[in-house]
């Protein structure tokens, strides 16, 4: 089994570029299902989940290759409309092939999605959805069976601003006919990123990042070459990474407005950041103030995907902070691993207190989802002594070489069989 052996207490120095973003990536993924032609994604990661979509892809029946970091997709002959539970039970995105299923094929089997273990993470907003734009679906035997011969386009309503609901809608708009209008939708930078790529293979959307999409369907969708957007979770994580270990870093392929809420939390806890079109400088001495309260909220507030890293780093900083996790109802599966490597925190179902320690102390840790185990990796980098962290195939969904990144920038860490 793979591992992280990490020895703690080295600042960090030098130059990172943040790659493509998983949670634009795989969304756009799903999307290449209805483009009649070429799509060329070009940089793009080899996050597990990236490969586990490409997967699906190729077991519908879609021409999957790669150029060196460029992805190439052929849809044109694709005739799969069945996903099956092995693998779309291995990540959450599987879910997002319905709408484009359902636009390429008028109909859909898709086994229930699987994804990190944060939560019940329902898809009730996805269906009720796709039921508004007609679509008649039928759940049984851990499958979704969706009808979509008399799909068009409608006002939707989600009764939750959901990142993955919003994308699905926005892929089954993209080619019904008539115009969707989609209420209350998610505003992340990844919902944007979609939209530009849908416009790019000829698609009619508009409106994503504000309060209502506007969807105008067309007939069929053209290939199209794509950069996704750089990853603002991974970039996120490199910059509480130097805020805790100490150090000076340029972190390049930055976009400041996609992480503005860190930011500002960063500044004021007495980190000096410097940001140049697209880079941006932060020098650490690596023992901050605390954050003193941070809440997670949809865009454009904390992101969830960073409340564990932010966890990690207050473990070590001065005072008290008080973490709300408003997104996911059990978030906190990192909070006894950090408590194994001498962190003082306490929690009660989604709201967790944690008082700054001077220094933690390696251990044996399991990542207990994606960013859980970011956390861990960030507490192993500053920890006094040896962690070794397991369950590392799941950092390896979201972050890529992450190990050979960290040890560019002086951290001691490598990747083990055990
Ligand atoms: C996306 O998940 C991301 N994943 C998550 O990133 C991210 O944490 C999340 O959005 C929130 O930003 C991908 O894009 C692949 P949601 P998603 O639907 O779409 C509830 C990471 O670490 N909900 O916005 O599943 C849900 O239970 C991952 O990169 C329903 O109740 O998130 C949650 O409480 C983790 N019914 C809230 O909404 C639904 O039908 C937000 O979920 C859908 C969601």
């Amino acid at each position: 089994m793979e591992k992280f052996f990490i020895n703690g207490g080295n600042k960090l120095y030098g130059k990172i570029k943040v790659d493509g973003a998983k949670n634009s990536l795989l969304p756009i993924l799903a999307a290449a299902i209805m483009v009649d032609g070429k799509v060329k994604l070009k940089n793009v990661p080899r996050y597990s989940d990236v490969l586990g979509m490409c997967k699906i892809l190729s077991e519908l029946g879609a021409e999957v290759s790669w150029q060196d970091d460029n992805l190439i997709i052929d849809a044109s002959l694709i005739e799969g409309h069945a996903i099956s539970t092995s693998l779309a039970g291995a990540l959450r995105s599987s879910i997002f092939t319905l709408g484009p299923l359902l636009c390429r094929h008028r109909i859909a089997k898709v086994a229930y999605p699987g994804g990190c273990e944060i939560g019940l993470r329902p898809i009730d907003i996805h269906l009720s959805g796709l039921r508004s734009l007609g679509t008649r679906i039928v759940e049984k035997n851990g499958y979704i069976y969706a009808n979509g011969e008399s799909m068009e386009g409608s006002d939707v309503t989600l009764s939750f601003p959901s990142v993955g609901a919003t994308e699905n809608l926005m892929m089954a708009g993209a080619c019904s006919k008539g115009i969707t209008r989609i209420f209350n939708p998610a505003k992340e930078p990844d919902i944007v990123d979609l939209q530009d790529f849908l416009n790019a293979c000829g698609a009619k959307v508009s409106g994503s990042g504000g309060n209502v999409i506007y969807i105008e369907g067309v007939e069929r969708l053209h290939g199209c070459e794509f950069e996704a957007i750089p990853d603002r979770i991974a970039a996120g994580t490199y910059l509480l990474m130097c805020a805790m270990c100490g150090g000076e870093i340029e972190i390049e392929n930055f976009l400041p407005y996609h992480n503005q809420a860190l930011l500002s939390k960063l500044l004021e806890s007495a980190c000096k950041i410097d940001v140049k079109d697209d880079r941006i400088f932060i020098s650490s001495k690596g023992a901050l103030q605390s954050f003193g309260e941070v809440e997670t909220a949809v865009y454009p507030g904390l992101p969830t995907d960073l409340q564990p890293q932010i966890m990690a780093l207050e473990s070590v900083s001065k005072g008290y902070c008080l973490i709300v996790e408003n997104l996911f109802e059990s978030r906190f599966k990192h909070v006894p691993e950090l408590i194994k490597m001498g962190a003082d925190i306490r929690f009660r179902s989604n709201v967790c207190v944690i008082k700054g320690k001077d220094k933690l102390y390696g251990a044996e840790v399991n990542s207990p989802d994606l960013r859980g185990g970011a956390a861990l990796v960030m507490a192993g980098m500053k920890a006094e002594g040896y962690t070794t962290v397991s369950g590392i195939e799941l950092i390896d969904r979201g972050y890529y070489k992450l190990e050979e990144k960290l040890s560019a920038l002086g951290a001691s860490i490598k990747r083990i069989e055990e």
